[in-house]
Formats: C-alpha cells, structure tokens, sequence
C-alpha cells in the first residue's frame, strides 16, 4: 500500500462471495487498519490474487491500478468487525422486518385478558393524532373505505378515478357499492397520477378521485386537490404505504386521509385503520354507521398476536433460512406461504369480516404504537441512499418522491431472472406481490388501458433494503444488481 494514501479515509466496498473470500477479506482490512486506512475495496479476484484497491471517496483508484476494474460499492462503509460476523452466515436475509417487537405483542395480549374500556381507549388513540377532531378509527383502513363510500351515498353506476396500482380489496369494496372504478395510469418515474390519464377518464359521471400513495414514496397532491375542486370530485387520500411516523396526516386539503396498521405496515399494531374525514356531516354519518357495527372478538384478536409471534419468531435470517428449506423439500414456494401468511382477511366475505368495530385491545396496542412512534420516525433512507450511489445508473420508480422506502423498488428487463440470483445468494428479493393489482379499464372505457402501470407490473424488483440487512448484505445485494440487470424496453 503506498505510503501517500495513508491519510486518506477511504469508502469500503466488499463481497462476500465465499467465506473464504471473507476471511481473507478481513485480514486484507485489517492490514489496511493497520498502515492506516480506512478500508478499501475487494473483489475477488484481487481477493484471490491476495491483493486489492482502495479507492478516494470520489470512487478513484488510487492504487493498485494493474488489476481488472473492479466494482464498487463505493458508498457503503464497513468495518471490519462485520466481515467476522458475516463470515458465520449463509442464512436468508427475510424480505421485510415486522415492525413490531415481543413487548407490544404482550401488551396486546394483555389488553385482551382484561376489562372492556373501549371509550377511553378510543379517546387514548385520538390523542396520538395529527388531527383529532377529524380523526376516526376502524379495524382496518378497508373498514373506513367501505364506511365512508356507505355514508357518501354516490349513486349506483358512478365512476371514480382510482391510482392504477392499488391493492385488490379496494377495487372489490368501491364495485360492492355499485360504483365503477377508472384506471389513471402513473408515470412510472415518480409514481404519480398521469394529468393526461386522469383528464381523460373524467366523465359526467365522476364522482371521486382516489389516490394512491406507492411503496413508501409521498407524491405531492396539490394538482390532485386542484383538479378535484375543479370538478366537484371527493378526494381520498390512500397514505397506507406513505406513513412513517412522522406526524404526517397526509394532504390538508384531501377530503377523506387514510392510514393503515396492519401486519406489514411501519409502526404496525397489527391491525387498525385511521381515517382523517374532513367533512363534519360525513364523518358523523359514519360515526353513526360504524357504531352500528359489532364488535371484533378479543379472542380473536389475542389468536392474531400468537400468530404474529410465530411470524416474528420466523422473521430473522436463521429461522427464516430454515423455513424456505423446509418449504423447498415440501415443493412449496416459500414466497406463497410468506403472503399466505401475512394476509389480512382471508377468503370470501370481505365485507362482513370488514364490517367489525376494533375492539379495545387493537385500540389500546394502536394507541401504544402511535404514542411511541412519535418520538422516533423511522425508514430506510439512509439504506436506500447508500444503494443509489451503489448503483446510479438503475430506475428507482417514486425516487424523486419524499419516500421512506417502505418498500424499495428498482425497474429492469429481467426482474425474474435478477429475483432468483438474489435468492441464489441468499438475499430475498421478490416480484411484484399478489396484494398489489392493476386496475383493469372498465369495458366502457377501453382507451383508458393503463399502460404505464401494466408495464410495470413484470418490470418491478423488490429487493430486500432495510437496516437490519447490514451493511455488508447490502453490499452484496448491491453487487448482484450491479452485475445482472438489464435495461428494461
Ligand atoms: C395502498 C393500500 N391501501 C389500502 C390497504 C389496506 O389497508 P388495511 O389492511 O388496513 O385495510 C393497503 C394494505 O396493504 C395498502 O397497501
């Protein structure tokens, strides 16, 4: 190592292909540690070779300069008391971390063993809220969709303008009530509502406009508020995947915000929705309406909690590794059971399932939730940040957005095949999730195809980013996106 760099702070990047290669790689770093750098950067083959580079921050080689180009992962630091650790794992890294911990789950337990106190407790969630006066609480955000198109009493046969990626439950409760939903194609940069798409599936007959807020990525709503005004239209406001816990109530001028807490969500109790519903008529209309409810069972909300401690259990690296072994012998997609799991109301029925009040535990655990969440607003930026400087040139759909990168998403041409070398390596990309849908075009309307979003559906990768991955897993990941992806058409 030249003796002119030794000052220098280096930026490290390693790959821990093998575990050979990671213990040289460690004795490579500690040699660097030990004339004074920072770290570097290794590829195999100067691993091998028993050499290697160190870079600048700026990604320059300094030394070295006689091997191959190697690839770098120039943004992620590293130490190397990491590659030690990773030296002892060949485990799969899960997709998604639940956010919640034992601590909540027993507390719900225990809110479900004691007293019924469902009016303090509804008071309780509504003091952790933005808005409280506008606030209203349901068993899940569905529940509050369903309630509000119940209490706004659209007229049969209605059409209303619906993002074009959402999830399928909400196409299945807006045709329940009679009304049609009307693709808006997205731009597929930023996720947001196509002007030329929404102008063109406005009819006589629109009545709302739903926006849907993707992947963690907030888009701005103003234009959305304007056009809704303009054309007398009530403005949902879908910010189940746009909450991080950072007092964002989502847009002041939405008529109806909505925010979800199920299982996979950030800050989750496992259930629970939040409506915002700024119209003082509607919101008692369905105050009214979800009062005439019954309530959902403690029983059964304590079986939800075991059930996610099983999930929480299974949700590390170790266990997880063994449970898609195990469903690889059974001949089972460990992708499948993972979303058969995690599913929220299974099967037929939607609407009766839906149509429950959340009873004082969910309420209790959703209060806890929010009150602490508060004091600590979370996402996975700083990984997401790291993994665009490791790999600038690659389409990060919603990029541009405020985006906490709830889930993190890169488009390219061969998402199948990038998805099964991730799996390869042990690293738990997935494809798009069956809980996301396309909104198909209404016979009616067969122009208003859209096609941006269908585009995306085969074109999306979600590759597991989040902090607990650790550095040098995403170092990996990072590396194999690097090396196989393909510029989609
Ligand atoms: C965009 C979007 N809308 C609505 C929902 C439904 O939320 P809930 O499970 O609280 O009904 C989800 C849940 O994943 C979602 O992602």
């Amino acid at each position: 190592m030249s003796a002119t760099h030794q000052s220098s702070r280096v930026a490290v990047g390693i790959y821990p292909l093998s575990r050979n290669a990671i213990s040289m790689s460690t004795n490579v770093l500690q040699d660097a540690a030990a004339n004074g750098y920072y770290g570097g950067n290794y590829d195999i083959d100067s691993l091998t070779l028993g050499k290697y580079k160190t870079w600048s921050p700026e990604g320059r080689i300094r030394s070295d300069d006689t091997l191959a180009p190697c690839e770098i992962s120039s943004s992620i630091s590293f130490h190397p008391a990491c590659a030690r650790r990773q030296t002892s794992e060949s485990e799969m890294i899960p997709r998604k971390r639940l956010d919640i911990g034992w601590r909540d789950l027993l507390f719900g337990m225990s809110q479900c063993l004691s007293g019924d106190r469902r009016a303090k407790s509804h008071a309780a969630c509504r003091e952790t809220t933005g808005d409280p006066d506008e606030a209203l609480f349901f068993l899940s955000l569905r529940s509050g969709f369903d309630a509000c198109l119940q209490a706004a009493r659209f007229p049969r046969g209605s059409q209303i303008l619906v993002s074009a990626i959402t999830i399928p439950d909400i196409l299945e409760i807006i045709r329940s009530h009679g009304l049609v939903p009307v693709p808006v194609d997205l731009d597929p940069l930023t996720l947001e509502p196509d002007p030329d798409s929404l102008r063109s599936g406005l009819t006589p007959g629109t009545v709302a406009l739903l926006a849907t807020h993707l992947f963690g990525a907030r888009n701005p709503m103003d234009s959305l508020v304007r056009f809704a005004r303009m054309h007398g239209l009530v403005l949902f406001e879908d910010c189940a995947q746009a909450y991080w816990g950072d007092g964002f109530t989502g847009h002041p001028d939405s008529d109806v915000r909505m925010f979800s807490f199920g299982p996979i969500k950030y800050n989750t109790a496992l259930g629970g929705g939040l409506l915002y519903v700024g119209d003082p008529v509607l919101r008692e209309r369905i105050r009214r309406l979800h009062s005439s409810y019954p309530v959902q069972g403690k029983g059964w909300f304590f079986l939800r909690l075991a059930k996610y401690g099983v999930v929480l259990l299974l949700n590390r690296p170790g266990p997880y590794s063994l449970l898609c072994a195990a469903c690889r012998l059974l001949g089972r997609s460990h992708d499948a059971v993972g979303y058969r799991a995690t599913r929220g109301f299974r099967g037929m029925e939607l609407l009766r399932k839906i149509r429950r009040q959340p009873c004082s535990a969910l309420l209790r655990l959703l209060s806890r939730r929010l009150h602490s969440n508060a004091l600590k607003p979370r996402g996975c930026r700083r990984e997401a940040m790291a993994f665009h400087r490791s790999v600038s040139d690659l389409c990060y759909p919603g990029r541009r957005a405020e985006h906490s990168y709830w889930l993190f998403a890169v488009r390219v041409g061969n998402a199948s095949d990038l998805c099964r070398r991730l799996w390869d390596a042990d690293l738990d990309a997935h494809l798009w999730p069956p809980s996301l849908c396309v909104v198909e075009p209404d016979r009616n309307l067969p122009d208003q195809a859209p096609t941006s979003a269908m585009a995306l559906r085969s074109q999306l990768l979600f590759l597991p980013v989040y902090p607990q991955v650790g550095r040098v897993r995403l170092g990996h990941v990072s590396r194999i996106v690097r090396r196989w992806a393909r510029p989609y058409e």
